[in-house]
């Protein structure tokens, strides 16, 4: 059931920033399963991001460039210090137990409130890794850290369109509840919180 008008219900319009750097997890998050490590500046990287850009329902649900090849998303990799430096958003690629393999997925955080302390979460999984669990871990994974220390956030926001069912139920198993329709955006709001 929708818990309309909780609080930090609706998420905010302004890419805020956290105000402070974002220190990467350190070790790199993991809970035997999936690892979620920093981008590396590497092409085998920068290869999989583009890839990733290039598939359709990543295109359609999540954000991607204008020109999805391999030399800006190098530089997109090559701008994530910056990014967690300026408190703008933590970007974390998702592998299997070896943070070495080719990456599986991506799960961040950005539109970082902090006078709420709230940020907001998203995801993809690689077409060749999908329904093996790899977005749900990954972003519970990243939620709980998210919710504990040292950033200890009051809530970790999800938006997902009705249209999207895949992201939806990704929600659900990573422990998100849903709170309602933001009315201006149509899309459904999620929120992980540490009361669950
Ligand atoms: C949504 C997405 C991230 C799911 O990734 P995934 O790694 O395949 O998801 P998981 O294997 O962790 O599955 C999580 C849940 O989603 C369900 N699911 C996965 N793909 C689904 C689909 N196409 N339709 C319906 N449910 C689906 C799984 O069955 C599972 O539900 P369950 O726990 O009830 O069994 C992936 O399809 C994707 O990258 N989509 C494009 C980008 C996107 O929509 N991102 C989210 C918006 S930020």
């Amino acid at each position: 059931m929708a818990r309309k008008g909780h609080f930090p219900f609706p998420p905010s319009e302004v890419e805020a920033g956290w105000g402070s750097p974002l220190s990467l997890p350190e070790p790199p998050l993991a809970d035997g399963i999936v690892t979620l490590r920093p981008w590396a500046p590497t092409w085998s990287d920068a290869a999989a991001l583009a890839g990733a850009w290039n598939d359709p329902d990543i295109a359609r649900w999540t954000g991607v460039p204008a020109e999805p090849t391999v030399a800006v998303a190098a530089r997109w990799i090559s701008g994530r210090v910056a990014r967690a430096a300026s408190g703008l958003a933590l970007d974390l690629a998702v592998t299997g137990l070896d943070s070495a393999e080719p990456v599986r997925g991506e799960v961040g955080l950005a539109r970082f409130d902090p006078a709420r302390r709230v940020a907001e979460v998203g995801f993809w999984t690689a077409p060749a890794w999908r329904g093996r669990g790899v977005a749900a871990r990954a972003t519970a994974v990243l939620a709980q850290w998210a919710l504990g220390s040292p950033l200890g956030l009051a809530g970790v926001l999800a938006r997902n369109h009705p249209n999207n069912p895949a992201s939806a139920a990704t929600l659900r198993r990573a422990g998100f509840t849903p709170l309602g329709r933001a009315s201006a955006s149509n899309v459904d709001v999620w929120l992980s919180s540490p009361s669950g």
